[in-house]
């Protein structure tokens, strides 16, 4: 009855194959053998993991693109099938690269991130698509080709500081999305809390949450502080923004306005490289000077930029935007060469619209500049501003919960919220720009909107009278 016991030894096996070596005993043992290691050789071979996860799309920048962007944990190849939606599925097909992202965390996860760029789509037509290869396909999805018309009006959802435990505002998002209330979602900084946890595990979960928006829509970024472990490096492998700096700054176009996405972040990890604050610097100038061209801004007039951490808030965290001189604002004094803020720039450039977030609330500013609030006129402040309109939106839901305000704001505070929730914003046309706030703690009421309206764009229009 030897063999009713749980032996495991391997040293049992063999002294009763000793006593008992024939033939028939002999395939006895070693299905006896296989049995009591099977549990042992199948841990110690990895499943292989060739389905297509955490499955979003962004813009490349060029009209009638679109670039899906997926995982899996074994190397595939990287497919995307597609067609126009009502027509025959999967007509059409794109090739495309996997890169390997090793997380620096102990485990040293390996994954395989798939990107796959889409091109010649039709403008505003809607596709229908699925993504992976012959050893996996992911679920379908669709999206709808961005409008590639300077007249064209689109739809922005934006937020920061969205994590994957108590995302409060991601349920209300994804149907938002879902209905096609939004061309474009902004996520202005800061995911996951944080993606390089758990071994990036937390990362992997965070991506999987947001597929039910970055699927259907463009989900474009820029990096916040809780990006910044192991120097961005999840932030950097997981998101594929146009431009070649894996996609910490770059510039898009879309409808009457030019979007720039930047990183706040290069005033603060020095340990990551003091020249990074003078090579966006720099960027940022060429690319500000470029849109400034007059046939460029004539076709579009608006310059909206989004960065993670705020010039100007009024909550009570000591954070930098609490302060006067504010190192994204003003740059920092405090190391050799200086190096120079943002706010000059964007104000002699004629920045129209600055989007912030990191802030766990939602605060809208009068036009300002240098700590000064100039607006349009006393009974329309935001026509004809003489300044940057600011927007902090970093509400969205994450485990730090909402932040709480100073009881006494700047004359430049002109609405504060403590909900939870996201904005809306809408590029109308070339002169006017809809902005609204979302509360999610109230259902989904709006509870704060706004025109911007400007005949003029550029820095000129500082100093116009309409
Ligand atoms: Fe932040």
């Amino acid at each position: 009855m030897w063999f009713m016991c749980n032996h495991s030894s391997f040293l049992s096996v063999t002294t009763l194959y000793s006593h008992q070596p024939d033939g028939k005993m002999v395939t006895f043992l070693a299905a006896y053998v296989l049995l009591n290691f099977a549990p042992l050789l199948v841990l110690s071979v990895p499943p292989i993991w060739t389905q297509p996860e955490q499955v979003h799309l962004s813009y490349a920048g060029i009209p009638g693109s679109m670039v899906v962007t997926w995982t899996t944990f074994n190397k595939t190849d990287s497919m995307v099938e597609y067609g126009l939606q009502g027509g025959r599925l999967f007509e059409m097909s794109a090739k495309g690269d996997a890169t390997i992202f090793v997380d620096s965390g102990e485990e040293k996860r390996k994954m395989f991130i798939h990107r796959v760029t889409l091109t010649g789509l039709k403008p505003a037509a809607t596709y229908v698509y699925h993504c992976g290869s012959d050893e996996g396909w992911s679920d379908i999805f669709s999206f709808t080709a961005l409008n590639s018309s300077f007249s064209f009006s689109p739809r922005f959802a934006l937020y920061g500081d969205l994590g994957n435990e108590n995302p409060q505002s991601l349920a209300r998002l994804q149907k938002e999305t879902q209905l096609g209330m939004y061309d474009v979602i902004l996520h202005i900084g800061d995911f996951a809390y944080d993606m390089h946890e758990d071994n990036a595990r937390i990362g992997d979960e965070f991506m999987r949450q947001i597929q039910s928006i970055a699927a259907y829509v463009p989900y474009m970024t820029c990096p916040g502080n809780h990006e910044a472990t192991y120097n961005f490096s999840n932030y950097r492998n997981r998101f594929s923004m146009p431009g070649q700096t894996e996609s910490l700054w770059y510039s898009w176009n879309l409808g009457s306005a030019h979007i720039i996405s930047f990183s706040t972040e290069v005033y603060f990890y020095l340990e990551y490289g003091m020249d990074l604050i003078f090579k966006q610097y720099n960027w940022l100038k060429d690319d500000l000077e470029e849109a400034n061209k007059p046939e460029n801004r004539a076709k579009r007039p608006w310059i909206i930029t989004m960065g993670h951490r705020p010039m100007y808030c009024s909550d009570d965290d000591q954070d930098d935007c609490t302060k006067y001189d504010s190192w994204v604002r003003v740059g920092r004094t405090d190391i050799k060469p200086p190096a120079p803020g943002l706010e000059d720039l964007f104000y002699q450039y004629g920045v129209d619209l600055e989007l912030w977030a990191h802030e766990h609330t939602y605060e809208r500013l009068w036009p300002v500049y240098g700590d000064k609030v100039y607006n349009g006129s006393k009974e329309q402040p935001y026509v004809n501003p003489k300044a940057p309109v600011h927007i902090i939106t970093g509400s969205a839901g994450c485990r730090e919960r909402t932040d709480r305000f100073n009881p006494n704001p700047k004359e430049w505070s002109a609405f504060r919220s403590t909900d939870y929730g996201y904005s809306r914003m809408q590029v109308v046309n070339a002169t006017h720009i809809y902005l609204e706030q979302v509360s999610d703690d109230q259902y989904g009421k709006v509870i704060d909107s706004t025109w911007v309206v400007k005949e003029k764009h550029g820095f000129s229009s500082w100093l116009t009278s309409f």
